[in-house]
C-alpha cells in the first residue's frame, strides 16, 4: 500500500494560543492556507507476517532522521485503535519541505496534515472502501489537530477556520470577498534560527496567564469582526484585527510567567516600516507574526508588483514570497 500527499503550511489571522483537554482550542482561529510552503510526504506500508507493534523508518529530505521519527512514532501509537493495520505493517515514510528548513516557517502544520492525509488514504486501501469526501477531510483535520492544533486548518485551501463550527476539526470559510482571493504573504526573514521557546511551552504558559480570560474574550470578538471583514471586503477592519492579533500573541508571551520575547529589534523596525508605507502610499499592506521573529507581510494580489518592488528596494531583508493556495494534493492518486 502506498499513499503520498503534499500539504501546505498556513498563517493564522486570529491566533490559536492556549488550549485545553485533548488539543482543544481556547478560542476560534482563522488562517490563510499557503501555496508554496508545503510538505511532501509519502508512506509505503508493507504487510508483515506476524507483528504486534509499530515498525517504521523515517527519512527527512532523503536522510534518516531519528528526532522526527520519534515524534511521528509517538503520534502513531495514539492512532493504533483507529488504524489497527499500523501494528502489522512496516512503514517507510519519506518527508520533505519545499521551504528552507531554517526559514522560520512552521512545518508542524504542513507535516502533520500531510501525515494524516496519507494515513487516511492508506486506510481506504486497507479497507478497500473510500470515505465520503467531506468525511475524509474533516477526519483528516481532526487527526491533524491531535498532532498540532494549527495543522487542523491545513487540510483545506483558501481561508479556513477552526473552533467556530466545531472544536474538533477545521472547516473551509466560504463567501469571502473577491479582494481576498490569492492574497499574498511575503515572509520577511528576520532570524532563521530555531525558537528559544516552543509553541507547546507557549500554549502551556497560557494556563496560568494573568490576562488569559481577557485574551480569549478579545480573540472571540476578533474572530467575529474578521469574519465580517472577510465577507464584506472591508480591508481596513481586516488590517486592524490582523495586526492586533499578531501583537497580542507576542504581548501574551512577554507577560507570561516566566516571560519571554521572540521578537527581535529588526521585527519592530519592519513593523514600523510597514505601517509608514501603508500610510504614505495608501497601499493596504499589513503584518502578522507567528510564534517567532519573522514578519508575514500580507497584501492583496492587485498590489503585488508595487509591494515586491518596495520589499526589494527598501526592506533589505531575505524574503520568501508566498500566497493563498488551494490546499493539499493527493500526489499518489495523480500518478
Ligand atoms: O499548532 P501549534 O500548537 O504549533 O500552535 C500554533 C500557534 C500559532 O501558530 C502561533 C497560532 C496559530 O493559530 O497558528
Amino acid at each position: 500500500m502506498k499513499a503520498a500527499w503534499t500539504s501546505p503550511s498556513n498563517i493564522a489571522l486570529v491566533k490559536y494560543w492556549g488550549k485545553r483537554g485533548n488539543q482543544l482550542p481556547q478560542n476560534a482561529s482563522i488562517s490563510f492556507t499557503l501555496k508554496n510552503a508545503v510538505t511532501e510526504l509519502s508512506i509505503s506500508a508493507q504487510k508483515l507476517a506476524s507483528q504486534n507493534k509499530l515498525s517504521l523508518d523515517f527519512w527527512f529530505e532523503s536522510s534518516p532522521n531519528l528526532k522526527f521519527k520519534e515524534k511521528i512514532e509517538k503520534f502513531l501509537i495514539t492512532q493504533t485503535a483507529r488504524f489497527p493495520w499500523l501494528l502489522n505493517h512496516h512503514l517507510e515514510i519519506h518527508s520533505s519541505n519545499t521551504f528552507p528548513h531554517s526559514s522560520g516557517i512552521a512545518s508542524s502544520a504542513s507535516s502533520m496534515s500531510a501525515l494524516n492525509l496519507c494515513l487516511l488514504s492508506l486506510d481506504e486501501l486497507y479497507r478497500d472502501k473510500k470515505y465520503e469526501q467531506k468525511e475524509f477531510f474533516s477526519l483528516a483535520s481532526e487527526l491533524s489537530r491531535l498532532g498540532s492544533g494549527s495543522a487542523s486548518r491545513s487540510v483545506y485551501g483558501g481561508i479556513v477556520s477552526w473552533g467556530n463550527v466545531s472544536e474538533n476539526y477545521a472547516t473551509p470559510f466560504s463567501d469571502a470577498h473577491a479582494v481576498f482571493n490569492n492574497y499574498c504573504d511575503s515572509i520577511l526573514i528576520v532570524d532563521e534560527g530555531t525558537k528559544s521557546v516552543s509553541s507547546r511551552a507557549g500554549h502551556g504558559l497560557m494556563e496560568n496567564h494573568p490576562f488569559k480570560d481577557e485574551r480569549y474574550k478579545i480573540a472571540s470578538a476578533n474572530f467575529t469582526k474578521i469574519a465580517h471583514a472577510l465577507k464584506s471586503g472591508n480591508i481596513e477592519s481586516f488590517i486592524e484585527v490582523v495586526e492586533e492579533e499578531a501583537l497580542m500573541l507576542h504581548a501574551m508571551m512577554m507577560t507570561s510567567r516566566p516571560s519571554y520575547i521572540l521578537l527581535k529589534p529588526q521585527s519592530l523596525l519592519l513593523i514600523e516600516k510597514i505601517r509608514a508605507y501603508r500610510t504614505e502610499k495608501s497601499i493596504p499592506v499589513c503584518f502578522t507574526i507567528d510564534a517567532g521573529p519573522n514578519i508575514h507581510l500580507l497584501y492583496p494580489k492587485s498590489h503585488e508588483t508595487l509591494v515586491r518592488k518596495w520589499i526589494d528596494e527598501e526592506l533589505a531583508v531575505k524574503c520568501i514570497h508566498d500566497e493563498m493556495g488551494s490546499g493539499p494534493i493527493n500526489i499518489e492518486a495523480r500518478k
